[in-house]
């Protein structure tokens, strides 16, 4: 058995929560890699909405064992937090959710340093959602980072303090002001919380469910454009996003990644700062906002809008080895008259491209668009892409045929059930 791979091709936030649980009845382990709080997946059901920050979206579907992989960043305030907010859907979470003891603890003074270096920044700010994963992820990198697993040492208070002392110089150096009491407290209490919960060495568990033939899903959190590699650095997050995040982030061997599921929406958002070469900043980008509902799902803050970008897609559709294309969100554009999509960059000398440039912030590139008819019918109800309106289905079949691979589900509202399941074709 394989581990397949489920993640965003553009700049987070396509919609992955909700294919994760779409998918996970298909499943045994549904396993985060990367990331922690700065995510934010919404799963909608039987008229509820839940966002879900550090837990896998694998959560509220019975038999699937939930896994906080090693590459991810956790902080216990926002995991308690989150884990009581999911009180009221009942049944003891402590049954199907365990923690990699080798991810990084995010302690209340990486969520100061990552004000402290976003204020000193100004303008040139990364517009990051300041839940300190920039500097976890450097604590990490530098090697006197915390770990999930030295919750359970007991001189897991000087450890702490060794850092926070570290931490305080640095806050110093920037003139940050700050009151660490309060957090202190919450965080040595959700240390406590956390501590009830199963800590485990996840890389054991996830091997020995494929040597038992058990299915397993790493769900990815952002996406490949915030990738910190391959993303439009500086203006990106601080993990690998990317597919080859799932095995460094889970302890899997590259041989054994199976399906990769590239989820996009029908069109461009980014929150934060950061090049965007197809941002709208007339009536057509408030539209898509207002109709996509396109404010942030963990800050709340109005996410930029865009046309669909074919070359930045279809770089990370390489770089991540996508086998299956999920399109998120097709019904957000259903009143529109005429859809564009960027087939091609034309560079600031004068060469058109389909290549995304090393540097996208100093030497913006202007989009080439196609402009394709609007299909203006509601898609409700719709669960078989025979039913799709023509020029919709015109559009999908373009998109197959630009990417090279088929469109395996077309998502047509947040709903569970507006789903679309095309079934694996050719193209
Ligand atoms: P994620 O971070 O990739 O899981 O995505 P988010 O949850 O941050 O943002 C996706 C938003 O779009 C959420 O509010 C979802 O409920 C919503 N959504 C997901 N799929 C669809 C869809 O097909 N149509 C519409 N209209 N909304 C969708
Ligand atoms: P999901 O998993 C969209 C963006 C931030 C900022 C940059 C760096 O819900 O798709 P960070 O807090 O990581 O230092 O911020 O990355 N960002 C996201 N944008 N969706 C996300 O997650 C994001 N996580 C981080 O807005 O521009
Ligand atoms: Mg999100």
């Amino acid at each position: 058995m394989n581990v397949d791979v489920l993640l965003g091709l553009q700049w987070g936030d396509e919609g992955k929560g909700k294919i994760v649980d779409v998918l996970a009845p298909q499943y045994q382990v549904v396993a985060r890699f990367q990331g922690g709080p700065n995510a934010g997946h919404t799963l909608e059901f039987d008229g509820q909405k839940v966002v879900l920050h550090q837990i896998p979206s694998g959560i509220f579907r019975a038999d699937v064992t939930n896994i906080i992989g090693n590459g991810v960043v956790l902080d216990p305030i926002i995991f308690r937090k989150e884990i009581e907010g999911l009180a009221r859907f009942g049944g003891d979470l402590r049954q199907n959710l365990v923690i990699s003891k080798k991810a990084a603890l995010i302690l209340p003074t990486h969520r100061l340093l990552d004000a402290a270096y976003e204020q000193a920044k100004g303008a040139e700010k990364i517009g990051s959602t300041l839940k300190g994963i920039g500097p976890t992820y450097t604590d990490k990198v530098s090697r006197q980072g915390l770990r999930v697993g030295d919750v359970l040492s007991p001189n897991f208070k000087e450890k702490y303090r060794k850092l926070v002392d570290q931490h305080k110089q640095t806050l110093r150096f920037y003139q940050f002001e700050y009151n660490l009491a309060e957090a202190e407290a919450g965080f040595f209490e959700a240390v406590e919380f956390l501590k009830t919960f199963p800590l485990v060495d996840s890389e054991y568990l996830v091997n020995e469910a494929l040597a038992d033939d058990k299915p397993v899903l790493a769900e990815g959190a952002q996406g490949s454009l915030l990738d910190v590699d391959f993303g439009s650095y500086p203006f990106v997050t601080s993990s690998t996003t990317m597919a080859a995040g799932a095995c460094t982030g889970l302890g899997v061997a590259p041989g054994r990644i199976g399906d990769v599921f590239g989820i996009f929406k029908a069109y461009c958002t980014r929150v934060g700062s950061g090049p965007f070469p197809t941002e709208l900043f007339d009536e057509t980008g408030e539209r898509i906002r207002k109709e996509g509902r396109e404010f942030g799902s963990t800050t709340g803050r109005p996410r930029r809008c865009g046309w669909l970008d074919l070359p930045a897609l279809k770089y990370a559709i390489l770089l991540n080895g996508v086998t299956r294309l999920v399109m998120m969100k097709v019904d957000v554009l259903n009143d529109f008259g005429e859809i564009k999509v960027c087939t091609h960059y034309h560079l600031p000398d004068g060469t058109v491209t389909e290549r995304l440039p090393y540097d996208l912030c100093d030497a913006p590139v202007e989009p080439v668009y196609q402009t394709f008819e609007g299909w203006q019918t509601a898609l409700d109800g719709l669960h078989s892409y025979d039913e799709l309106p023509a020029p919709l289905a015109q559009y999908i079949d373009f998109l197959e045929e630009s990417l090279g691979l088929p469109i395996h589900f077309i998502s047509t509202g947040p709903d569970r059930e507006a789903i679309i399941h095309r079934e694996a074709q050719a193209v």
